[in-house]
């Protein structure tokens, strides 16, 4: 088992060649991004309040991450109080947000759509309403 799994952990761990970089960075409770390679464009994603006529309750935000279809992109996921994961189940991500220790994965998104996901790390009172939207476009 060890030996085909280190092989897969080394052919997964570093990314050769992203189009873009996109950084997350967990707080209490919201997540804010920066695409650190795309003239520093930096804003902050919180929870949409119930009262608006959205359909995505609990899974909306105001500020959603936009990202290009059939391109490697790099995550990096940080976290600035307490330990938050930065979750999206349908494309396979799963990393954990640190304090002071910068985590790097990768993803490839092959159709156009929104994409949801969750803090998935018990972070405090409003662990459930921190979530995460990917929209991606054909660019
Ligand atoms: Cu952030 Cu749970």
């Amino acid at each position: 088992i060890a030996l085909p799994s280190l092989r897969l952990l080394y052919l997964l761990d570093e990314l050769n060649n992203p189009l873009i970089t996109l950084k997350s960075i967990g707080h209490q409770w919201y997540w804010s991004y920066e695409y650190s390679d795309f003239n520093n464009v930096e804003f902050d994603s919180y929870m949409m309040p119930f009262n608006k006529n959205n359909n995505f309750r609990l899974l909306d935000v105001d500020n959603r991450i936009v990202l290009p279809m059939n391109n490697q992109i790099r995550i990096l996921v940080t976290a600035t109080d307490v330990i938050h994961s930065w979750t999206i189940p349908s494309l396979g991500v799963k990393i954990d947000a640190n304090p002071g220790r910068l985590n790097q994965t990768s993803f490839f998104i092959n159709r156009p759509g929104i994409f949801f996901g969750q803090c998935s790390e018990i972070c405090g009172a409003n662990h459930s309403f921190m979530p995460i939207v990917i929209e991606s476009i054909l660019i």
